[in-house]
């Protein structure tokens, strides 16, 4: 008798958004086929996971891998292997590359570079420029891209759209919620002008709080001008936090990120690790970290993402303000949320509901997202009664660093599958190359 499923998952405690629960899982033709008690059915394979807990696949929707023209920091390979080692099983690379992803032909290009090398499905943002700006329309429907991401502030690399009548024309042209990093340029301008720091410590002054709360309230006034959905990025700040609930409350078509890093570090970590800890929007003090954790629980936020930005441990090396802004995060991502979440910071429904449900909802992502019957078999395995320490040798980014290095975890990756194949193992790493462009079923109005 033929088996009812390629693999069946056995005896895991599932967390879905809304509950978690014991069941097994069987897994055809790289999709969810059930869920539930599958003890008499016939798999080619079994694997016990009893006493595991199984959640979707991450989608970090916010990664720079540095390919092409950065290959030194990071590339396709690495960065997606990093993604499966953290159990991220989709997500969507940013456009400040070189050449930057600006048009269908270096798209195409990313895409073919992942064709057989990537570890996890992915997608690749089309950066706005004043040049496209009348192109990005057509631009954002083409396969493989999620949409059209800004950046109102400059960060790493040229992109920019500082000027709102730029801004206004790009939010014009074209309908899919739009990511953008806002902080405000003239501010940051302003900053760099009239203070002198040498310390990294002093990065959260060179680009203050105001010059975020100014961006995300001037992205949100044209937001209600134009009707574009728009995904404000990396919060980082405690003003900006009562402008994205006035929006929310409005019905305005906005949501939020958060990272780990904003919740989890602090100004002390710059005494600790220096330039490590630089990256834009800034890490803050207290009573920001503190506020942003708040609205998180009281489900301000949509998504976790890592915004991993690696950078060689040479370049962090040069004295700051030379030192380049960015730390990597991809790997570490699921399982610091996890780990916030079994302390008690976070619900674990909330930290699947951030990781997996609504990154997939918000960007219209075909069948990804949750652990439900036709849906890919995007599973990742922790073992959250851990005691795992984030080391060097754990890190699979080629820049060799993280700012968490030392740092005790109760979430410990176990496996991760990719449309219901191994890409690691009991904790090691087994079949590259599989990942696939992401499909997207985006449909106007789904935010
Ligand atoms: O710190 C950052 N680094 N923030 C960004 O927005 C870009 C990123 C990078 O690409 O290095």
């Amino acid at each position: 008798m033929a088996a009812a499923f390629d693999l069946v998952l056995k005896g895991g405690t599932v967390v879905s958004p809304t509950s978690v629960f014991v069941a097994d899982i069987g897994v055809s033709s790289g999709v969810i086929a059930a869920v539930g008690d599958l003890t008499h059915a016939s798999a080619a394979e079994t694997v016990n996971v009893t006493g595991l807990h199984v959640v979707p696949g991450a989608i970090d929707t916010q990664v720079h891998f540095r390919e092409p023209g950065l290959e030194h920091k990071e590339d396709i390979e690495s960065g997606t292997r990093a993604a499966v080692a953290g159990g991220v099983t989709t997500i969507f690379e940013m456009p400040n590359t070189n050449p930057l992803t600006t048009s269908a032909e270096t798209l195409a290009d990313k895409l073919a570079r992942a064709r057989g090398r990537a570890w996890c499905d992915h997608s690749f943002f089309v950066g706005a420029t004043e040049e496209n700006s009348q192109d990005l329309a057509g631009l954002e429907m083409l396969p493989g891209t999620p949409g059209i991401k800004v950046f109102m502030g400059s960060s790493t690399g040229p992109l920019l759209v500082d000027k709102d009548a730029t801004l206004r024309r790009v939010m014009q042209n074209g309908r899919r919620p739009m990511p953008v990093h806002a902080e405000d340029e003239a501010r940051l301008r302003h900053l760099k002008a009239t203070l002198t720091p040498t310390h990294a410590r002093q990065h959260p002054d060179m680009r203050d709080a105001e010059a975020a709360r100014l961006a995300t309230s001037r992205l949100i006034r044209l937001c209600a001008e134009t009707g574009r959905p728009v995904h404000i990025l990396h919060i980082s700040t405690l003003e900006e936090l009562p402008l994205l609930r006035d929006a929310k409350l409005a019905g305005l078509p906005v949501t939020c990120e958060v990272t780990p890093q904003h919740i989890l570090l602090g100004e002390e970590d710059y005494e600790r690790i220096g330039t490590l800890a630089q990256m834009n929007p800034p890490v803050r003090g207290g009573a920001h970290r503190t506020a942003i954790l708040l609205a998180v629980q009281r489900g301000l936020f949509d998504v976790f993402g890592s915004d991993h930005a690696p950078h060689t441990l040479e370049e962090k090396a040069k004295p700051y303000p030379s030192s380049p802004s960015g730390m990597p995060g991809v790997q570490t991502l699921a399982p610091l949320v996890y780990d916030l979440a079994l302390r008690g910071g976070i619900s674990l429904t909330g930290a699947v509901r951030m990781l997996s449900q609504r990154p997939a909802e918000l960007y219209g992502v075909a069948r990804k997202g949750l652990i439900d019957k036709g849906f890919d078999a995007d599973l990742a395995v922790f073992d959250f009664a851990a005691d795992f320490e984030v080391t060097k040798p754990w890190l699979q980014s080629k820049c060799g660093w993280s700012p968490f290095e030392g740092r005790r975890l109760k979430a410990k990756l176990i496996h991760t599958l990719v449309r219901g194949r191994f890409a690691v193992r009991d904790g090691e790493l087994s079949e590259a190359g599989r990942g696939r462009p992401a499909r997207f079923t985006w449909k106007p109005h789904a935010v």
